[in-house]
């Protein structure tokens, strides 16, 4: 079963570059838990950059390829072919790339936000489905012990009926007009970014993890976005969000990235009949949960208490802080484990399939449309689906 490195899959990205933000650490993820390994890229629109990146992993110059088509074809071609692509380049690109290793018969693993038209995502939710391929989208933040032991409580009950969710994601990342200076160059240009920079970059993850940890379904919501922090910004920096789910729940979000002196406490509260849960990606190993009557509650990761489904999800002895990368391992020992069951012509389970999916990354677009579109029409009340 395994190759000549002891590893079992094998990968390749496009984007992710080095340089880039978030490369390493879907690198460092696919391969915590040694079940799989890069060995082909196309790194950057520049070859020069991807053959220089190619070079710093060690990667055969055979494997680096000039762009996503040619990987696709190339790839599929060889017999030691990658199992799965891995695609982390701007949002606008994301589409083409996902599509070209599906028609190819290529297992793809998508940053978020998923594409940027919800046409586009429906179009690969679609062609996964006919494939029978296997596409995970990185919410990574959903793939935290203390985040799955808040879905078990729910799903248990343990919150009673779910009537307020609060949650909001602060950042102070584009408080001033950083694009002027060459900084985070695309992501207040809409054709590398889309319709929205604020709901697409950080509002979906708000959208997914609360999604992750109640189930619950939006029914409708009415936005209002902002292009705060620069003259002249196309796009928004700022969102407040109302929301209503279906079976009467009621939430609001914000996100901001003019929320100066915020780096990422992305914080989730949930309000039940009988309790309350809150947690924060700032300090991600605990959640606060609050039971009727009673006082406050800190729940740590690592101990026995917590949901086994929870428990499951950690490496570390309770007090050895676990963070963002392990949250990106979570989800790619999901992924690489329900992929090896399907190349062992195993049947996948439900609990297999337990990571964030195409059908999610869908949401998460179309959720990022309404928003736009609610907030064009003067901030007034949508249908979601
Ligand atoms: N899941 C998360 O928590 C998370 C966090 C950060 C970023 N992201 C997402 O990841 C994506 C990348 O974000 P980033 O901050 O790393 O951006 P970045 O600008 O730092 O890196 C983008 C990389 O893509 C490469 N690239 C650009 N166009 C390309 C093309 N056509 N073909 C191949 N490579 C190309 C660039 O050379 C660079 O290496 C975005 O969609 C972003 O929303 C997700």
């Amino acid at each position: 079963m395994q190759d000549a490195d002891g590893k079992v899959l094998r990968f390749g990205m496009v984007g992710g570059g080095v340089g880039s933000f978030i490369g390493h650490v879907h690198r460092k993820g696919a391969e915590f838990d040694d079940q799989a390994k890069l060995v082909a890229g196309c790194f950057s629109s520049n070859f020069e950059r991807t053959l220089n990146t190619g070079a710093q992993l060690g990667l055969d110059r055979s494997r680096l390829y000039r762009d996503h088509l040619e990987m696709a074809e190339k790839e599929a071609a060889r017999e030691d072919g990658i199992d799965y692509v891995i695609i982390c380049t701007p949002n606008y690109a994301h589409y083409a790339a996902a599509k070209a290793f599906l028609q190819q018969g290529i297992n793809v693993v998508c940053d978020k936000p998923l594409t940027v038209t919800v046409e586009e995502a429906e179009e690969l939710a679609r062609l996964a489905d006919e494939k029978g391929l296997l596409f995970g989208v990185t919410y990574a933040y959903s793939q935290c012990p203390a985040v799955k032991h808040a879905q078990q409580m729910v799903r248990n009950g343990d919150l009673g009926d779910i009537q307020v969710v609060v949650a909001e994601y602060p950042m102070g990342s584009l408080a001033a007009p950083v694009e002027l200076e060459g900084k985070m160059p695309w992501r207040m240009d809409p054709q590398y970014t889309g319709i929205s920079n604020c709901v697409g970059d950080i509002g979906t993850h708000v959208e997914h993890t609360v999604s992750y940890i109640t189930g619950l379904e939006i029914s409708e919501l009415c936005a209002r976005l902002d292009n705060f922090g620069g003259k002249n910004r196309a796009l928004d920096t700022n969102a407040h969000i109302l929301l209503k789910y279906k079976f009467g729940a009621v939430g609001n979000y914000w996100c901001s990235q003019v929320a100066i002196g915020y780096d990422n406490p992305l914080r989730v509260r949930v309000f039940g009949s009988k309790a309350a849960i809150e947690w924060c990606q700032e300090i991600p190993n605990y959640l606060i949960v609050r039971k009727l009557g009673e006082p406050p509650q800190l729940l740590a990761r690592g101990h026995s208490y917590l949901y086994p489904e929870a428990g499951q999800m950690t490496r570390l002895a309770a007090g050895h802080s676990e963070g963002y990368y392990e949250m990106f391992a979570n989800f790619y020992a999901k992924f690489n484990s329900a992929l090896l069951k399907r190349k062992q012509g195993l049947p996948l389970t439900e609990e297999d399939l337990d990571f964030p999916d195409v059908k999610a990354g869908l949401r998460g677009v179309k959720f990022v449309s309404r928003c736009v579109e609610s907030s064009k029409q003067g901030s007034v009340w949508l249908k979601f689906d």
